[in-house]
């Protein structure tokens, strides 16, 4: 990694927990600073479900995901290149990241053949034979243009044989070094990702070799796949600390409190996750006291009250729960816009209210409800 692409790439660290290892930081990108902690809204196909960027940023979103297996199959690189990228196609002019693709892969398409190459499966598009490779994975991600894109790699199923999850690790750090000497751009970075299991001993080996590669930034991934939560934390607990301090530190595909507030004790820096807009679209509202509100429920017909009379989310500030009670009953999609806006918004409050407890240092007091 060139010192050009890292100085594009600082992550400065602001503050530190005295009681664990929480810190508050700065994540620079070339479109823009990411406060850290902080809750990164998904946008699969190129835009967050239901919400515009207007909205986003409204959300107090900075950071926006996006993916390379669904926008490889629709409408494909090309486009977005003739649109002027990623950020220009969708109209986001802020952060943005890309997944490589490996986990969609994995979750998503049947009839896939895994090889030392790379994947090989059917689009559940048109059926057409689709190849991803490392090399493919970076080449769709240096044309897309994202400011941080992951390294394409294996996400063994759980459970799993611990020699299939040894395997697909060691793979998966082949495919690492594939990637890096693939990526082409240096206004991105390439960051790796941890992959490992519910095996702590693999997860520490695979954690070392990652770091040994001097990458911009790191993903634990490989977890929120079915194992028991107190693996998941196990797993982040052994692996955030192993990280570089001076690097971001990203949690692949979890956006639930306990399992951010565990996460961020451990060093963790970044979340994404579908459940706000998927709850969204489900009529259900996530509010601070951590309960999920189903706002289809009869006993909201009548409440005349905002979703949460604290949240400062422009659903909040501007209807009452009888509202959108009636729009989710009559299946307007307006609904699924205003849940997905508050739940944004608060997923995105609870880690900048760590942000902010971790500068006052009562963190690890004011958020133990969470971490015991
Ligand atoms: N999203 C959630 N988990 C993972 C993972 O393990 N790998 C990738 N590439 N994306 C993910
Ligand atoms: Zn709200």
């Amino acid at each position: 990694m060139g010192e050009q692409t890292r100085s594009q790439f600082e992550f400065e660290c602001l503050a530190t927990c005295s009681v664990t290892g929480a810190r508050a930081g700065r994540f620079f990108t070339p479109h823009g600073i990411v406060d850290t902690p902080r809750f990164m809204p998904v946008g699969t196909l190129a835009d967050v479900k239901g919400v515009t960027p207007a909205q986003l940023a409204d959300c107090q979103a900075q950071m926006v995901l996006a993916n390379t297996y669904h926008l490889h199959l629709q409408p494909g690189e090309a486009i977005v290149e003739q649109a002027g990228g990623l950020h220009a196609f969708m109209g986001w002019s802020g952060p943005m990241l890309t997944d490589s693709g490996g986990f969609q892969v994995f979750s998503l398409s049947e009839l896939r053949q895994v090889s030392e190459r790379g994947v090989v499966f059917r689009s559940p598009r048109d059926g057409d034979i689709i190849d991803l490779t490392p090399e493919r994975a970076i080449a769709i991600q240096n044309i897309l243009g994202a400011d941080v894109i992951m390294a394409f790699d294996e996400c063994p199923p759980y459970p799993a044989e611990r020699a299939a999850v040894e395997a697909a690790t060691a793979r998966t750090y082949r495919w690492l070094e594939r990637c890096m000497t693939a990526h082409e751009r240096t206004d991105q970075a390439l960051f790796g990702i941890v992959q490992g299991g519910v095996h702590l001993d693999l997860r520490t080996q695979a954690a070392r070799e990652l770091v040994a590669l001097d990458l911009p930034g790191y993903a634990i991934g490989g977890v929120s796949v079915g194992e028991p939560v107190e693996a998941m934390h196990a797993i982040v607990r052994a692996t955030a600390p192993l990280l570089p301090a001076d690097r971001p530190r990203y949690l692949m595909g979890v956006g639930t409190y306990r399992e951010m507030a565990i996460a961020i004790a451990a060093g963790v820096d970044l979340f994404d996750c579908v459940i706000p807009t998927r709850l969204g679209r489900h009529g259900t509202a996530l509010v601070r006291s951590g309960e999920r509100l189903n706002l289809k429920n009869a006993q909201f017909r009548e409440d005349f009250t905002p979703l949460d009379p604290l949240c400062e989310c422009y659903t909040c500030q501007t209807f009452s729960r009888g509202y959108l009670h009636h729009l989710v009953r009559s299946r307007e999609i307006l609904a699924a816009t205003l849940l997905s806006i508050h739940n944004i918004t608060e997923l995105i409050r609870f880690t900048r209210s760590i942000r902010a407890a971790i500068f006052g240092d009562r963190f690890a007091r004011d958020f133990s409800r969470f971490l015991n």
